[in-house]
């Protein structure tokens, strides 16, 4: 490792209105806006040298020698390009969280990896730009460039003029202390990437141009409610969003299906809670684990009760995060 490396750190990000499907696949340009919370748990660690003596980039994540690196090796071809630099680079990840398990895990790494490549090739971009860089990477790792609640604007133009217009930014919020309470059902790899299911999914589901309408007034709306600190409504919003994103799928052909048996219980489970008179709401990204947002004092109780479904393997309660950072020390 050369001195010249640079680590970032990014937590992954949880949509509450979500983002699925492209409107152009070669700029990373959404169909819809999307609005998350960056979580305080699972950071990704990533380290970034030049190597002017290297043939070819080298990636390690988590100890070893990606296989799949073809995605990080043409997200460093788009910072050299940007950079004018040719040199390849070594990259070191570490992941705390469970990798393509449908934790955002995309997110917190093009994050991390935008934020220190970017600075390893002398690169100066302020929040704006840097989430517009890691979009090119992963869509969602926009969204964890910021800390607390961010949107991301899907823009309106098409191909580099759409680039300007498409990015994230933190939303106010009023007096909200939220947290969100992640039951693992499922850390293997998931059946299908979301890359290819959003690409079906738009091609074949006849769904989907209703649930892309519908997300536009979520949006609005969870704007409000967040900056009203109305949790329920968030809860509510965001539920209807989540199930809405799984029936485009559902209704794909071949139909794509993340929820498994586990998410349902998870599902009857929220659903007991508030029946018992706690609010909590449940969302569910790209795989069958499931996320329930509730008040922070409420935690410890959504956490035991989701504890309690057989299929759930662990649960995690994790509050409002940071934006991605560089590593004190290490930075140039
Ligand atoms: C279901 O950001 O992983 O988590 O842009 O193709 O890399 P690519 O997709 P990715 O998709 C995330 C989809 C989601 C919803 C969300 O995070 O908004």
């Amino acid at each position: 490792m050369t001195a010249a490396g640079v680590t970032a750190v990014a937590y992954p990000n949880i949509a509450l209105v979500k983002y699925w499907g492209k409107r152009d696949e070669q700029w990373g340009l959404p169909v819809t806006g999307s609005l998350s919370m960056t979580l305080d748990c699972f950071p990704t660690t990533t380290r970034v040298a030049p190597a002017p003596g290297a043939r070819a980039d080298r990636v390690i994540i988590n100890g070893q020698t990606a296989e799949g690196a073809a995605r990080v090796r043409r997200f460093l071809d788009l910072v050299r390009t940007l950079a004018d630099r040719p040199e390849p680079a070594m990259v070191e990840s570490v992941n705390a969280g469970p990798t393509a398990a449908g934790l955002a895990s995309s997110a917190a790494g093009f994050a991390a990896l935008a934020a220190a490549a970017a600075s390893a090739y002398g690169l100066r971009l302020d929040g704006r730009a840097l989430s517009r860089l890691a979009r090119r990477g992963s869509g969602s790792a926009c969204r964890s460039v910021f800390g607390g609640f961010v949107q991301w604007h899907a823009g309106t133009a098409d191909g580099p003029a759409g680039d300007a217009g498409s990015y994230a930014e933190p939303v106010p919020v009023g007096a909200v202390e939220p947290a969100l309470v992640v039951a693992m059902t499922d850390t293997g790899s998931k059946a299908v990437p979301s890359r290819e299911a959003m690409r079906r999914t738009l091609a074949t589901s006849p769904l989907y141009r209703a649930w892309a309408e519908s997300s536009q007034d979520d949006l609005c709306r969870l704007r409000s409610a967040l900056r009203q600190g109305d949790l329920g409504t968030v809860g509510e919003i965001a539920e209807h969003n989540a199930l809405g994103m799984h029936a485009t799928m559902l209704a794909a052909r071949p139909a794509i299906r993340y929820l498994s048996g586990a998410s349902l219980a998870v599902l009857d489970q929220v659903a007991s809670l508030r029946a018992g008179g706690v609010l909590a709401y449940a969302t569910i990204d790209a795989g069958p684990n499931v996320v329930v947002l509730c008040a922070r004092d409420d935690a410890p109780r959504v956490a035991a009760a989701l504890g309690e479904v057989d299929q759930v393997r662990s649960v995690h309660v994790a509050g409002p995060g940071p934006g991605v950072a560089i590593r004190q020390g290490e930075g140039r």
